[in-house]
Parts: structure tokens; C-alpha cells; sequence
């Protein structure tokens, strides 16, 4: 897909989101505390929901996201588009939201028909990638070099492959970044560096990773109009960034979000890596990423969600981190990429990261890391609003 539509897609759903975030907070401060809230439903927020109804707005945005990346569209290419200007004018129908609507109905009747009602049939079963599936097989792909495969999407089919289990690949780890008595020595970090990606037009901006064992994670991106941040305290996670951005600064995280931010604090603190998790499952079949051979554990959290941890076969370190989160129609993944481990006092961490999502990517290259800083508990606070600074 090309890279201005994907952004195009990243600022719509982020906006977005926040901004529906904005009505259900709002209720929530309506005398009873927002939690027992039951959450804001599609229905209840839009003005056109004919057939994805009964969600929470969280996941029909997810939905729209799954439909973006299945057909590779822009969410223009489907809405009229004034709507990336006016929210108002993604209830307008277009002939493709029409056609869509159609899709939706006839992918529930294929499953339900066929398949006891499990997604097994989704989107991208048949688009994969396309606006058009493609109906007649192509002899240049078949006589053709198949496309190197997706480590991603890696499963274990049958029989668990032979090969070291989980606790032999997680122990290899733990020496391979210094040990488990050396990590236990590491408490918190702070870290400085620079941020990219397409919420910062591909410029590189200044930003902070504070950490506090066993699983507080605080990542603050300075952009030139506000601060951008993430941040999990243990518990509860929010993102925050400024208001000339979004039209509510600070959203707390919830379901696969909040879980995922959790993944990320407790990795940074690798000596508990075996009890982060409630099951772990090895056996995958020989994968590589690039042209390094990998192994793969598949770690199940508190909340059930599966999260595939990549490790290099050679080195034993973790390369990548695979999730995913629920939508209506099928499951969206994420990625996590490791790289450029150096040493800080006597653990080995990666400096560089990229995150890479169904509607953009971001990369973090550390520059300094202090371990064991003094931080700051108010580094994990649910933050308030960032200030805005004009640009
Ligand atoms: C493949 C076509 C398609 C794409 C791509 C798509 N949408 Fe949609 N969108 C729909 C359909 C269909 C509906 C109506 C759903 C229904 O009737 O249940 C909808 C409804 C909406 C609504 C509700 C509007 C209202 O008030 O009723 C919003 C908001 C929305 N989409 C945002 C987005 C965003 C943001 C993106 C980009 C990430 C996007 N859509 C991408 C098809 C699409
Ligand atoms: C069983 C296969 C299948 C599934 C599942 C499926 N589609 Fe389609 N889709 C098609 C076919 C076939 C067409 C017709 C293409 C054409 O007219 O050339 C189509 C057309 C479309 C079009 C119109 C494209 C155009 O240019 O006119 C949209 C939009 C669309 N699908 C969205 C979706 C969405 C969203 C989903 C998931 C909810 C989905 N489709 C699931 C097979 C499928």
C-alpha cells in the first residue's frame, strides 16, 4: 500500500477514537465513575449503522481498520471525501460502503453456513489485499518464485514440531541478555532518543522511555505542538497527546490496548518473563526472519490474548513480538521489531524498535540509557492534558 494512504488512515482512526473517547468520558463524569459504565456502543455514537451494530465504538473502529488494510483502501476510497475534514460526513453512503455493507452479510451467512459461526471466512480471505479478489489463478505466480513467507503469521498446524520447549528458548534468552542474577539488579531505566514515523511526518522527534521493574513503562514523544505519550502504571494505561492533535488529550486504554501496553512494560523487565505470562506454547515450525533462523514461543496473557515472541536461534535474543487485537469481523495483528542490543550494566537491551500496526508504523532509536534512575512515580500517572504549543 502506498505510504500516503496508510497515514491518511493512522490520523483518521487515532482522531477519531480519541474523539469518541471524548463522548463516553464525558458521560462518565456524569456523577457515577466511568468504569461501571457499560461502553458506548457504534449505534449509539453514529448516525448510519445498519449492520455493525451491538459494538463497542472501540472495535467498530478496529472494523474499519480490518476492512482498510484487508482491501488495501484508504478510508476515503469508501467514505465521501469531506469526511476527513468533518466526521459528520462518514455517515454519507457510497456506492463501496453500500457494496461493503453487502459483504458483511454475505461473510456472516458463509460462516454461519459453513462454519458454525467461526470467522474462518473473512475480508481478506478473499481480497487479500485486492479491491477485486482475483478470480482466475495466475500461471506467472505459480511457475513464478513464491513471495518470501510472513513470519507472522507462523502457526502450529497438527503436531508440534521437535525442538527445544518453551522453558529451554525463555532460559536461553534470559542468559543471552545477561542472566537472571544481572537482571534481577536492574530496576528501572530511563532512556533518551529520537522518534519516527507517520504521526511525525517521517521527522525525527526527541523522545523519553522511563521504566520501572517488575511493569511500569512510560513513553513520552516530544513533537514541536505537545508531548505524546503512553504510559501503564501497573494497571491502567492511557495515551495522551496534545490537543491540536486530538480532540480529547488523554484516552485510557482498554481490552486488547490495554493488554498489549502491559505486554510491552513487562517485557522491558525480561528476569519475570516466565510469570508474565499464564501459559507458553513452543513447537512451531522453522521460520526465519530475514536470513535469521528463529524460534518461536507463543505466550498466552492473563487476558487470553496470544502474544508470539521470535527469538534468534543463534543468539537467543528476542527479535520480535507479535499480537493481536479483536474486531467484529476478524482479528488485527501487530508487530514489535527488536534490534541493535548494546549492553547497560551488564543486561542487554535493544535500542532500536519499530512498531508496526494495520494503520501505521513507528520507529525508536535509543541513544542513552541510565539504569537504575531515580524515577519519578508521577512518570506513571494517568497524565493530564499535554499543552499544546502553537506550531
Ligand atoms: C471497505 C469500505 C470501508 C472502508 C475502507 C472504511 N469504511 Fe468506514 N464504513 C464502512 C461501512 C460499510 C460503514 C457503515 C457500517 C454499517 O452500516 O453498519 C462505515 C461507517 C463508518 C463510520 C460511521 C459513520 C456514521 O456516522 O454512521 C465511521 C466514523 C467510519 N466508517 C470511519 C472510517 C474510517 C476512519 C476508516 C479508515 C480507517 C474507514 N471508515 C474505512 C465502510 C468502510
Ligand atoms: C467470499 C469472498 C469475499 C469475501 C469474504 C468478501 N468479499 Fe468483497 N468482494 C468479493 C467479490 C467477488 C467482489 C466483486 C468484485 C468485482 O465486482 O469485480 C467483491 C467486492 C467488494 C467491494 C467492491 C469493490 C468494487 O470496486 O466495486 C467491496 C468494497 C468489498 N468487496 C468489501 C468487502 C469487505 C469489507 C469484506 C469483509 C466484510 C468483503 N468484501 C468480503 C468477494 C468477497
Amino acid at each position: 500500500m502506498k505510504l500516503g494512504s496508510r497515514r491518511t488512515i493512522h490520523y483518521a482512526v487515532a482522531t477519531m477514537i480519541v474523539c469518541l473517547m471524548g463522548i463516553s468520558l464525558a458521560r462518565g463524569q456524569n456523577g457515577q465513575p466511568a468504569a461501571a459504565e457499560k461502553p458506548l456502543m457504534a449505534e449509539d455514537v453514529f448516525k448510519n449503522i445498519q449492520v455493525l451494530r451491538g459494538i463497542p465504538v472501540k472495535e467498530f473502529m478496529g472494523t474499519m481498520g480490518f476492512f482498510a488494510a484487508s482491501l488495501s483502501l484508504n478510508c476515503t476510497d469508501c467514505h465521501v471525501s469531506e469526511s476527513s475534514n468533518s466526521w459528520e460526513r462518514y455517515a454519507d453512503d457510497t456506492q463501496l460502503k453500500n457494496t461493503a455493507r453487502r459483504m458483511v452479510l454475505m461473510m456472516n451467512a458463509i460462516n454461519k453456513g459453513n462454519f458454525e459461526g467461526m470467522r474462518m471466512v473473512t475480508c481478506y480471505s478473499c481480497h487479500r489485499g485486492n479491491q477485486r479478489p482475483e478470480i482466475t489463478p495466475s500461471l506467472a505466480e505459480q511457475y513464478g518464485t513464491p513471495p518470501p513467507e510472513d513470519p507472522d503469521k507462523i502457526e502450529i498446524l497438527g503436531q508440534p514440531a521437535a525442538g527445544p520447549s518453551a522453558d529451554q528458548i525463555l532460559d536461553k534468552y534470559i542468559q543471552a541478555i545477561g542472566g537472571t542474577q544481572q537482571l534481577a539488579k536492574l530496576t528501572s531505566f530511563a532512556a533518551k532518543g529520537t522518534y519516527e514515523g507517520f504521526d511525525s511526518d517521517f521527522s525525527k522527534m526527541p523522545v523519553e522511555v522511563f521504566a520501572k521493574a517488575p511493569n511500569q513503562l512510560a513513553t513520552v514523544i516530544h513533537k514541536p505542538n505537545g508531548d505524546k505519550s503512553t504510559i501503564y502504571d501497573g494497571r491502567a494505561a492511557w495515551a495522551a497527546a496534545p490537543e491540536t492533535d486530538v480532540p480529547v488529550p488523554v484516552l485510557p486504554l482498554a481490552g486488547g490496548d490495554l493488554e498489549g501496553a502491559k505486554v510491552d512494560a513487562e517485557l522491558s523487565f525480561p528476569a519475570r518473563i516466565k510469570q508474565d505470562f499464564t501459559s507458553f506454547r513452543a513447537g512451531f515450525p522453522a521460520t526465519t526472519i530475514g536470513d535469521r533462523a528463529v524460534q518461536v514461543v507463543e505466550g498466552t496473557t492473563s487476558g487470553g490474548s496470544r502474544v508470539k515472541l521470535y527469538f534468534d536461534k543463534q543468539s537467543g535474543l528476542l527479535v520480535r513480538q507479535v499480537r493481536y487485537t479483536n474486531t467484529l469481523v476478524g482479528l488485527i495483528p501487530m508487530h514489535v521489531e527488536y534490534s541493535d542490543y548494546r549492553e547497560v550494566s551488564g543486561v542487554k537491551m535493544p535500542f532500536h524498535w519499530v512498531v508496526t500496526w494495520t494503520d501505521g508504523q513507528g520507529t525508536i532509536q535509543l541513544a542513552t540509557v541510565q539504569a537504575n534512575a531515580a524515577i519519578d512515580a508521577a512518570k506513571f500517572a494517568k497524565p493530564t492534558a499535554p499543552k499544546s504549543v502553537a506550531r
